[in-house]
């Protein structure tokens, strides 16, 4: 549905500023990313950075090792400008997630951060069939998601409340079976329970697998 791709890729646009002031900061996450670096063994590993947003993992992560060798990719200008702002010793490019299989070099580590919510079925597998050539053996992939009922969607208003864009939910079982039918297997999993006094907020879950 080429319209409402072109309609998430206006809405991240408009909403680049904002969302970079909400979310620049992954405290939220500060657990789930302690781990991922515990697991990385190469000191200058190299990390792609799947719909980077603002930057805000990829800052995290030359902050925890200024040797790691990043790159983040996105499709809106206006993240891309974002992270470029904000974040030094990274290298952002303008790009679709459906074209990171041009990519012409493989990496230790694979961030894939609130990308698939707004992904097609399709896209989601093309992309998993992306990963997985281009992880090095051994690689770790890192996904961080939204959690719902099986095959459920619902409208999630943009950081600037003017819009819904329709995103898709995982359970923890189609997550699982995601990454285990590209033959990764699973090093870490962890769900993050929503404030019970934020109606707009949704529990969200984090996987970090490894490539065979
Ligand atoms: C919710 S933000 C996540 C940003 C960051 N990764 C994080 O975890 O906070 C989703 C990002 O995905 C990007 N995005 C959505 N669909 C995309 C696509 N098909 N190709 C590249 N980027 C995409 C948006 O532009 C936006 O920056």
């Amino acid at each position: 549905m080429k319209g409402s791709v072109d309609n998430i890729k206006t809405v991240f646009n408009d909403n680049a500023d904002i969302y970079a002031d909400k979310y620049m900061s992954v405290a939220k996450y500060q657990n789930e990313l302690q781990q991922l670096c515990k697991l990385i063994v190469e000191d200058e590993a190299r990390i792609l950075d799947i719909a980077c947003g603002p930057g805000n993992l990829s800052q995290y992560m030359i902050s925890r090792n200024p040797k790691y060798r990043i790159l983040g990719i996105d499709f809106a200008l206006a993240m891309i400008s974002k992270a470029r702002s904000l974040v030094a010793n990274v290298e952002f490019q303008l790009m679709d997630v459906r074209e990171i299989g041009q990519l012409n070099q493989k990496f230790d580590v694979i961030i894939c951060g609130f990308v698939m919510p707004y992904l097609e079925d399709e896209d989601i597998e093309k992309m998993m069939l992306d990963i997985k050539k281009l992880l090095c053996q051994n690689g770790l992939l890192y996904i961080s998601t939204i959690l719902g009922e099986k095959d459920e969607q619902i409208a999630k208003k943009s950081s600037d409340g003017k819009n819904d864009l329709m995103i898709r939910l995982f359970t923890e079982q189609t997550l699982s079976d995601t990454v285990f039918k590209h033959n990764l297997t699973m090093e870490y999993l962890s769900v993050l329970k929503s404030a019970q006094s934020d109606e707009n907020a949704n529990d969200e879950i984090i996987v970090i697998a490894r490539n065979q």
